[in-house]
C-alpha cells in the first residue's frame, strides 16, 4: 500500500525582476492508494512542479508532501518512483531491453531478477518480441509503451506520468490509455497521473483532482463511480460523469476571465 499526502503545498519561483512568483497556493490532497489519481489542472497551474516535487527535484516552501508506504522499513529511504514523460525520453543507442535494464541497474536492482523482470513488464505492454530492437525503429506509441514499462520494471511504489499520451494521435492514444488502465489495475499501481484533458482524467482517474490555473488551488476532488474495468466512453452514465468534471472546469474558466 502506498498513497501521497500533499498538506498545504505552497511553491514560490523567483522572476527575472526579483520577484517571486506563486505557483502552488495551499494545494492538499491525499492520492488513492492502489489507483491512479489524476492531476487535472490547465497548462502552467504547477502540475509538473508538483511532480518535481515529489521526486524531490524541487523544494516546497511550506507545507508538506509525503509518500506513504508500508512497502517501507524505515522513513531513511527515498522512497521508490517510477517515472513516465510526455516524451518516453529513451536511450537511442541502448536496445530496449537494456533501457529497461538501465533503470534496474539504477535502483540498484540485483542483475539476477533483471531478465524475469525485463520479460514481464515488456510482455504487459505488448513489446516482448521487440527487446532486441533499437528505440529509433519503433511508432511514437510503441516507444511511449517502451516508457511505461520503464517506468514500472523497477515496481515503483508510485508511479508519476506527466501527459503521457498528449504527444500520440487520438487512436494510439486511446489504445495506451485502455492498456494503461488494465495494466495499472492489474499490478494495484499507485500512479498519479497529470493531464489536461476532462475526457482522459475521468476515464483514467480513480480520483480526479481538479486543480486552478497558477497559482494552483485544489478546486474539487471528485471519486470515480465506475472501477477502472467498467469505464466506457460511451455510457451514457460514464458521460454523465464526465460532464460534471468538465462543469468544474469551466466554472473554473468563467471565474477567471
Ligand atoms: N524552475 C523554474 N523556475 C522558474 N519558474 C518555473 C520553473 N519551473 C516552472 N516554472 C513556472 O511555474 C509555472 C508552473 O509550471 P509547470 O511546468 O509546473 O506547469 P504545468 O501545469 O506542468 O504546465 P503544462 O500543462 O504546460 O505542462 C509556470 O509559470 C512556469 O513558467
Ligand atoms: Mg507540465
Amino acid at each position: 500500500m502506498a498513497y501521497i499526502h500533499v498538506d498545504r503545498a505552497v511553491k514560490f519561483f523567483p522572476r527575472e525582476d526579483g520577484t517571486e512568483m506563486l505557483v502552488l497556493d495551499g494545494v492538499s490532497f491525499d492520492s488513492k492508494a492502489y489507483g491512479i489519481t489524476c492531476l487535472l489542472g490547465p497548462s502552467g497551474c504547477g502540475k509538473s512542479t508538483l511532480l518535481n516535487v515529489i521526486s524531490g527535484l524541487e523544494r516546497l516552501d511550506r507545507g508538506r508532501v509525503e509518500i506513504i508506504s508500508n512497502h517501507r522499513d524505515t522513513g531513511a529511504r527515498p522512497p521508490k518512483l517510477g517515472y513516465v514523460f510526455q516524451d518516453p525520453r529513451l536511450l537511442s543507442w541502448k536496445r530496449v531491453e537494456d533501457n529497461l535494464i538501465f533503470a534496474l541497474k539504477g535502483m540498484k536492482v540485483p542483475p539476477s531478477e533483471w531478465q524475469e523482470r525485463v520479460h514481464k513488464y515488456l510482455d504487459l505492454v505488448g513489446l516482448l518480441e521487440f527487446r532486441k530492437q533499437y528505440p529509433l525503429y519503433l511508432s511514437g506509441g510503441m516507444r511511449q509503451r517502451i516508457g511505461l514499462a520503464r517506468g514500472l520494471v523497477v515496481q515503483p511504489e508510485v508511479l508519476l506520468m506527466d501527459e503521457p499520451y498528449s504527444k500520440l494521435d487520438q487512436l494510439t492514444a486511446r489504445k495506451l490509455r485502455e492498456d494503461t488502465l488494465s495494466i495499472c489495475a492489474l499490478l494495484k499501481q499507485t500512479t498519479l497521473l497529470v493531464t489536461h484533458d476532462v475526457e482522459e482524467a475521468a476515464y483514467m482517474g480513480d480520483r480526479i483532482v481538479v486543480m486552478s490555473a497558477r497559482p494552483a488551488r485544489v478546486v474539487d476532488i471528485f471519486d470515480n463511480p465506475f472501477s477502472a474495468l467498467e469505464r466506457n466512453l460511451d455510457d451514457v452514465h460514464f458521460i454523465e460523469f464526465k460532464k460534471k468534471v468538465l462543469q468544474t472546469v469551466l466554472n473554473l474558466v468563467k471565474e477567471e476571465v
